[in-house]
């Protein structure tokens, strides 16, 4: 079995409900789920539905950051690093529920988002991809 670290660096970013730090792996992040933002109904399981988008609905990874890792307890995930982009793109699916452009990053010149942990995306995709 691989050990991926979930050591973190320094901060590249912030949003609502996490924390985004540099990986010693310049290729990774860390997303570090954000304390006072815990116990609220549905904040504190960001991390773990990227992680379970990515795992369960393969066919939606063309438009996602890939996700590595996740600790046991959900608090951290490292997944791949972006570079930001200034817009995101025009032919992003309806089921990024969340489709503001800070979400969107570029992995090898092609856009790809990095926030799909909230409620309303996996809702989406699983009225849209379990009836298939
Ligand atoms: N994979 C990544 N690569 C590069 N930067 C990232 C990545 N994931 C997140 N970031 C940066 O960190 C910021 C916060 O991350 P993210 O949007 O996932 O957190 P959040 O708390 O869920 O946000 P929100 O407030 O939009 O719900 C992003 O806007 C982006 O600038
Ligand atoms: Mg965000």
């Amino acid at each position: 079995m691989k050990i991926i670290s979930f050591g973190r660096k320094e901060r590249i970013g912030h949003g609502c409900f996490r924390f985004v730090y540099a990986h010693e792996n310049p290729e990774w992040c860390v997303k570090v789920q954000r304390k006072d933002k815990a116990n609220h109904k549905t904040s504190d399981q960001h991390n773990y539905r990227e992680w379970l988008i990515w795992n369960e609905y393969p066919e939606c990874r063309e438009w996602l950051a890939p996700v590595i890792a996740i600790s046991e307890d959900r608090m951290e995930l490292v997944m791949a690093r972006g570079h930001r982009c200034k817009r995101k793109p025009k032919n992003a699916p309806k089921w990024i529920a969340d489709n503001k452009s800070k979400n969107w990053v570029a992995i090898n010149g092609r856009k790809i988002c990095c926030d799909y942990g909230n409620p309303g995306t996996l809702k989406k995709i699983r009225e849209l991809m379990d009836k298939k």
